[in-house]
């Protein structure tokens, strides 16, 4: 990974909502702020998370997935043209291979709604609450070619009550999300 010194230009990928994404804008808007979003990207063209970017005038463009390999040759060009130096991804749906992590030789880091290495993947809250565990929580780490796996950078725990739904544990997993996200980034960038 290379070493990253000053304010650093971010990417940050969607596939939906945002709520994620808009906790990193207003972080990057704070005086502190370690990143500048320069730029985002998402894969579904009505991706709520596309009115934050614009409602904050980030640069921001729908890219069609159809196929993996021009997908992400897109996806290197615009991030050279970008001078990105940090992708961060913010519920973003799809895989990135090995070889666009090995061109890209930059930082990328995910947000993951569970307490990894449990729940890697999709379903995470009810995985959590049929198998009684007594803790969630969110975790943010990088990513590498294996999913949900790379070095762990934050995890927060939150405390799964009998009373929980699905719905109840996600709301209170994706408060914790928005908090760790740009401490974790933060994290990342002064750890050097
Ligand atoms: C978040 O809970 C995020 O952790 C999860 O999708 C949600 C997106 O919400 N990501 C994954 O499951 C990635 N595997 P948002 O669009 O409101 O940020």
């Amino acid at each position: 990974m290379e070493k990253l010194s000053g304010k650093k230009n971010t990417a940050v990928f969607i596939s939906g909502r945002g709520s994620n994404l808009r906790s990193l804008i207003k972080y990057s808007k704070t005086k502190k702020s370690l990143i500048r979003i320069v730029l985002v990207v998402s894969n579904n063209s009505t991706a709520k998370g596309l009115d934050y970017a614009n409602k904050s005038k980030i640069n921001n463009i729908f890219i069609k997935y159809s196929k993996r390999k021009s997908f992400e040759d897109r996806l290197l060009k615009l991030l050279k043209r970008n001078n990105v130096d940090l992708i961060c991804l913010a519920g973003f749906m799809k895989i990135l291979s090995g070889s666009f992590i090995r061109k890209f030789y930059k930082p990328i880091l995910n947000i993951h709604p569970s307490l990894l290495p449990k729940y890697k993947g999709l379903n995470t809250h009810s995985r959590a609450i049929q198998n009684k565990d007594r803790y969630s929580g969110a975790t943010v780490h990088v990513v590498n070619k294996k999913l949900d796996s790379g070095k762990i950078i934050l995890q927060k725990k939150v405390k799964i009550l009998k009373s929980d739904s699905e719905k109840t544990l996600e709301k209170k997993v994706l408060k914790i999300e928005h908090k760790i996200y740009p401490k974790a980034i933060v994290k990342l960038l002064t750890s050097y």
